[in-house]
């Protein structure tokens, strides 16, 4: 089965959200689950856009990779690049921003308060679009009930398949993963395996509902 013709949006890393010109609230994702799934869409011949956040992971062979910095970065490159085929987002978004300083913050202060504001929900933006893709996938990271987080999270947010991560145990930046994979049809367990094993299996299901 290939992907031949099809076009494949990925998200993958962290975002960074600035407090101030030198500082960032970010996340532990490395960037390389979202990566790998990329390089095996590329290599089952998809002309394949990844958007990437602050990663230092080199970019897979034949893939077209935009750079990002924040959710908001994130999400306008998201929707600039549709249309696609099918979206799977890997990303772990940051959820909340705060209005960066204009210029550094001194420790001379006593206490400092950051003011919060949800950032856009891109997952849940773009299954809300016109333009949504045939097949949309969500990464669940979950540390606790896991399966019911991520099957209540494909509904609220409209995926097609959410991919359930447990990330209590070091999943965020290892080479190994272990999933379980939510439809509409059910709940499937996947066996551990590295996260290119993990990227191969989940392109080869992708290639099955397009093809
Ligand atoms: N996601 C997104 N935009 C956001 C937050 C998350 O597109 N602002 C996407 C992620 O890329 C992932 C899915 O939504 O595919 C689930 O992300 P997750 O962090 O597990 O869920 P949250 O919506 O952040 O929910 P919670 O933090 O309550 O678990």
């Amino acid at each position: 089965m290939t992907l031949d013709g099809k076009h494949i949006l990925v998200t993958a890393g962290p975002t960074h959200e600035p407090i101030d010109p030198v500082r960032v609230i970010a996340n532990r994702s490395s960037g390389r689950q979202g990566f790998a799934i990329a390089a095996a869409a590329a290599a089952a011949g998809a002309r394949v856009t990844l958007i990437a956040g602050p990663v230092t992971l080199p970019t897979p062979p034949g893939v077209h990779r935009i750079d990002v910095e924040t959710a908001e970065q994130m999400a306008d490159a998201v929707l600039r690049a549709l249309p696609c085929d099918a979206a799977i987002m890997v990303a772990a978004v940051a959820d909340w921003r705060v209005e960066p300083a204009a210029n550094k913050l001194k420790k001379t202060r006593a206490r400092l308060s950051l003011n919060f504001t949800p950032t856009r929900d891109i997952l849940a933006e773009l299954s809300a679009s016109p333009q949504r893709p045939r097949l949309l996938i969500g990464f669940a990271a979950e540390t606790e009930d896991v399966i019911a987080n991520a099957v209540a999270k494909r509904e609220r947010k409209g995926a097609d398949w959410m991919v359930a991560n447990d990330v209590s145990t070091g999943v965020m930046g290892g080479a190994r993963n272990r999933v379980n994979l939510i439809s509409a049809a059910g709940v499937e367990d996947w066996p551990e395996g590295s996260k290119e094993e993990i990227a191969a299996r989940l392109v080869e299901r992708i290639a099955g509902i397009l093809s």
